[in-house]
Formats: C-alpha cells, sequence, structure tokens
C-alpha cells in the first residue's frame, strides 16, 4: 500500500532535524526559531488561573468572544483595520494552522499561489497539501527586494493569490510601503488575494514601522491577515494564531478550521487576552532587548566572515558562509557545525522552492538569551581563531 502522491518528495522539517542534531551533538541551538527564555510571568499565571478555574473543554470552535474582542481591538488601535469579532476573526492552532485553513479553504485542484522566496518552510507543503500549486519569486541576496515586476511575471491565469510575509523570515527584511504598494497594485490589476503571515510585527527594528497590506487601499477585501501569539510572547509551544479575513473568506476559514482542530487550546485563549494586555512598556523592552541579542550576533558573523543581510525585523540572519571556503554545500556545512563549532544552525537552501537557491547560506535564529548567543559566538570563535 502507497502513501498519498501528494507527499511525493516531501520529509519532514530540516529544521526539526536541526533541533535534534543540536541535542545530539549538546551543540547551542541557533537552528528552530523559539525564544530560550520564559514568556511575562502575567501571561504564565492567567494560564494557570484558567487551568484551575475549569476552561478545560472545547470552547467556541472561532475563538472565545475575549480573545477575539481583544484582537479585534488590537488590530484596530494598531493599524485602524476594523473586523467584527462575531465574523471575522478566527482563533488557530498558531500561524501554522491558520495557513493550512486558509488555502483549503480558498483553492481548487490545480490554483496558483505565488510565494516569495526564501520563505517560511511550511508553505510549500501546506499549499500542495490544499492541491495548489506554489510560484515562487526570489529576492535576491544581499538586500532581499520585493520586485513587483517579477511577481507581475510569475502571475498566470491559474493564480489566486499571494503570500505575503513581513518581517519577514528568514532575511529579516520588513518591506516598505513602496514595495508594498507594488503588491497591491498586482492584487488589484488582477484581482488576486494577498494572503499574509505578520508573525513578527511585533518585532521590528530602527524605529521600521510594520504596515499591514490589509491598510492600504482597497486592500481590505483582498486580503486575509494572519498573526499569531508564539513569538512576542515567548509561547511557540501554545499554538496559537489567528485569522483576520472579511466575508465571503472569513466563514470557508472557520468551517475549514472547525473541521481540522474544533477549536485553539481554550484556557490559553484565557492567557493570551492576558498578553493582548500588556503595556506598551512591554513591547519597548521586547525592541530593546531584540536590538540587543542583534547588535550582540550581526558583527560577530560578520567578523566570523559570514557575510550577512542586518534584519530590519523578526529574529533571523541569513549568513552566507562562501568565505570559509567549506567543502560542501549548506546542508553539510550546517550538518557539520554541531559537530565541529558546537551550534546548530538551518541550511538556507531550505527556505527556497527553486532548486540550487540558498546553498551557500545558513540561518542563525537569535531569540535567546545573551549568554546564550555570547556562548555561541565564543564556540564559532574559538574555531575560526
Ligand atoms: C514566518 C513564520 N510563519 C509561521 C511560523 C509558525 O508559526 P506558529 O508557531 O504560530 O505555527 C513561523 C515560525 O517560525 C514563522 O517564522
Amino acid at each position: 500500500m502507497k502513501t498519498a502522491k501528494r507527499l511525493e518528495g516531501m520529509r519532514e522539517s530540516f529544521i526539526r532535524e536541526m533541533t535534534r542534531l543540536a541535542l545530539a551533538h549538546n551543540a547551542i541551538n541557533l537552528s528552530q526559531g523559539f525564544p530560550d527564555y520564559d514568556a511575562p510571568p502575567e501571561v504564565i499565571e492567567a494560564a494557570k488561573v484558567a487551568v484551575g478555574s475549569g476552561l478545560n473543554q472545547y470552547g467556541i470552535t472561532w475563538g472565545t468572544p475575549a480573545l477575539r474582542q481583544a484582537i479585534a481591538e488590537t488590530m484596530a488601535r494598531r493599524y485602524d483595520l476594523s473586523f467584527d469579532p462575531d465574523r471575522h476573526i478566527t482563533v488557530t492552532c498558531g500561524v501554522t494552522e491558520a495557513m493550512a485553513v486558509i488555502f483549503m479553504s480558498l483553492l481548487d485542484q490545480g490554483d496558483e499561489v505565488i510565494v516569495i522566496e526564501p520563505f517560511h518552510e511550511g508553505y510549500q507543503p501546506q499549499i500542495k497539501f490544499a492541491g495548489g500549486t506554489p510560484r515562487f519569486v526570489a529576492l535576491d541576496a544581499p538586500d532581499y527586494v520585493l520586485d513587483s515586476e517579477r511577481v507581475r511575471a510569475a502571475i498566470t491565469p491559474r493564480t489566486k493569490g499571494i503570500i505575503l510575509n513581513t518581517p519577514h523570515n528568514p532575511t529579516g527584511r520588513v518591506f516598505t510601503r513602496e514595495e508594498l504598494e507594488g503588491i497591491a497594485g498586482l492584487c488589484r490589476e488582477f484581482d488576486l488575494l494577498a494572503i499574509t503571515d505578520e508573525i513578527y510585527d511585533r518585532i521590528i527594528y530602527d524605529g521600521r514601522q510594520h504596515i499591514p497590506i490589509a491598510s492600504l487601499p482597497g486592500m481590505a477585501e483582498r486580503t486575509i491577515t494572519v498573526g499569531g501569539f508564539g513569538k512576542t510572547y515567548a509561547v511557540t509551544g501554545w499554538r496559537l494564531g489567528y485569522v483576520c479575513a472579511l466575508e465571503p473568506f472569513a466563514a470557508a476559514i472557520r468551517t475549514v478550521h472547525d473541521f481540522t482542530t474544533i477549536c485553539a487550546p481554550v484556557p490559553l485563549q484565557a492567557a493570551a487576552v492576558a498578553a493582548l494586555n500588556l503595556p506598551e512598556s512591554y513591547y519597548e523592552k521586547l525592541t530593546r532587548d531584540f536590538t540587543e541579542r542583534r547588535a550582540l550576533i550581526m558583527p560577530a558573523l560578520e567578523a566570523l566572515h559570514f557575510r550577512t543581510h542586518m534584519p530590519e525585523g523578526s529574529y533571523y540572519a541569513i549568513a552566507d558562509f562562501s568565505a570559509w571556503n567549506f567543502d560542501g554545500d549548506d546542508y553539510a556545512f550546517a550538518r557539520w557545525m554541531p559537530a565541529h563549532l558546537g551550534v546548530a544552525v538551518v541550511p538556507g537552501s531550505c527556505f527556497y522552492g527553486t532548486p540550487g537557491l540558498g546553498k551557500s547560506t545558513v540561518r542563525f535564529a537569535f531569540a535567546k538569551k545573551l549568554e546564550t548567543l555570547n556562548a555561541a559566538v565564543d564556540r564559532l570563535r574559538a574555531y575560526r581563531g
């Protein structure tokens, strides 16, 4: 008996394999993008209270009323976006479930979705599971500028939408208003949907502003906005995300979500309300902390002869290791690092759909305590002398 054809050529996530390799070699794990510090105490406490007060059964499939209300208020306050919590907001098991559900609710067999590469590795299998076909458009190193003419060239009569992840994993780009206008113009011209992944909207540097593409003229009705709690509040294991979309997309997304997971973890949704109620000082500290982490890791990588692009948002650094004169590709380099350098990273080509791209790069994740990053830099320096 064979497994489904749609799985052909797919394997488990290489990122999780790198985490296992890190454990096997006792290496410092800068591969998978999760923090090694804990969530804010108020949020942890809220989760404990929720579990202790009987919030332990199925909840309303699209999310608790309090959390949907809090998300709607946040979107209105921060981005001037108007969503009705009773109709337009669905709480999901992370951004991962959100994206899978969106593709299943939008795509018919053979429909195409434009994916800007490099990209978060979940999109490609999720599009395929839904019967769709990804069409890749590359951002070029070293600046990774989003060129709307390249996107235009990838549009066909089967194109249904484009995924836009900003702040971007893995390049650290925060797309500018001009870049987003270029994509919005194409969405309006060709009647396409923008499917966003804004999980890093609060992790942004140097006073830059996150601009949701839904806030651009004519885009609210053709954008599906996705966000998450895992990164901003250091709770990646809680599996909480959300989708904001107008009709007819909202109802379709709710139907697929209902029959995929029933609901996201109910007590943790109560804690997510506490997270959204944190004072502004939490985000100010978040920005200061990430700026410090970036200031530690980036010059160190450059000094170690990696060529990098300074992240404008998110918490990743793409590093080109060509100057190491390593005899092998990015997979070989990433498999060699934990054993010989004691640091685990992700091969760059994991983030591309076009064969051959990203082969001289690896990705470092720096959502780590300063002591962890210092220890990693010491290990790299010790090897390079
Ligand atoms: C761009 C991006 N989207 C989605 C995810 C996964 O989000 P979640 O843990 O909420 O499923 C990640 C995790 O690294 C990510 O970097």
